[in-house]
């Protein structure tokens, strides 16, 4: 029934290649009343995914980590064939960080040919990344829905470093007219950061030395528009003028965007009012390498 077993030290990992094992093994599993946690992963494994292991392992005895490059997310001048992979330290991190299982399918498993549709979800992709990469929510939005009708979670954890991504989940979520993805809760947790500040990403592998140590000016640039915002400051072009004046100290930093947006519905506006949670986002290209990161503002927090 299952491909491929590995012993480590701290427990066995299943590996799953097709939704059929996978729906055999959570059978049994929720026979014994276990809940299931997911975490969705394109691999080549971080500290901020073993996060999100550790903490679905908190909550859940069954915890199911996929490993998915999904083509469908990446535009056609974009990294997919180049996207790191490395299975078997994967897997390791995987059983250090707490996961029971990993599901690792093949193109063709969750691209049944011509029997999928895509799925589009409006309102939270139209901006930011969407502009940049218009058909990315739509491979994300896809792909999430069908590793949830593979992996049958009652919770999803996410990162915040792709802060659009977990609204654009949400919303997927909220919408989905299938039970099994409608009744997954959604849980988002803190971007994990190098000790420069420098968000954890699989991309990072691609920064030379001069791309690494210019990185970190990144969330220098979100702080500086945090502290403005936690001393008063509303206006988004205040804002955004202190993370763009911040970001040219790295001549060689290519911006896309540095925004302060509605943290809900990621609308721009002038200015925001003063109970209002925002996020600040800045997508920036160094090298060869594109980097996002956010900060979410909760005045009430
Ligand atoms: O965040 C990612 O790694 C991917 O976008 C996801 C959610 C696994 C979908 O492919």
């Amino acid at each position: 029934m299952y491909l491929r077993r590995m012993k480590t030290q701290e427990r066995d990992v299943m590996v799953f290649r097709t939704i059929e094992e996978l729906h055999d093994y959570l059978a049994t599993a929720r026979e014994r009343g276990d809940t299931v946690g997911c975490v969705p992963t394109m691999g080549y494994l971080h500290d901020g995914h073993a996060s999100l292991m550790r903490e679905a392992a908190q909550h859940h005895k069954v915890v199911v980590v996929s490993i998915f490059v999904n083509p469908t997310q990446f535009g056609p001048s974009e990294d997919f064939e180049r996207y790191p992979r490395d299975f078997e330290r994967d897997q390791a991190i995987v059983a250090e960080a707490g996961g029971t299982a990993i599901f690792f399918p093949s193109v063709e498993e969750m691209y049944p040919s011509g029997a999928r549709s895509t799925i589009h979800i409006d309102g939270v992709t139209e901006m930011l990344e969407g502009a940049q990469r218009p058909t990315h929510f739509d491979g994300v939005a896809t792909v999430v829905s069908r590793l949830f009708e593979a992996m049958l979670p009652d919770e999803a954890f996410f990162g915040q470093k792709d802060y659009q991504q977990t609204l654009v989940v949400r919303k997927l979520v909220e919408t989905s007219p299938l039970d099994v993805v409608h009744r997954v809760k959604i849980t988002v947790l803190a971007t994990q950061r190098d000790a420069d500040g420098l968000a954890r990403s699989s991309r990072n592998v691609y920064l030379s030395t001069e791309d690494r140590s210019d990185a970190p000016v990144i969330y220098r640039a979100l702080l500086r528009a945090q502290n403005a915002f936690r001393n008063g400051e509303r206006a988004s072009d205040a804002l955004e003028s202190l993370m763009r004046e911040e970001l040219a100290t790295v001549p060689r930093l290519d911006v896309e965007y540095a925004t302060a947006v509605d943290a809900t519905t990621l609308q721009h506006a002038d200015h925001y009012a003063q109970g209002q949670s925002i996020v600040l986002l800045i997508a920036a290209r160094l090298g060869s390498t594109r980097l996002i990161d956010n900060v979410v503002i909760d005045p009430q927090a």
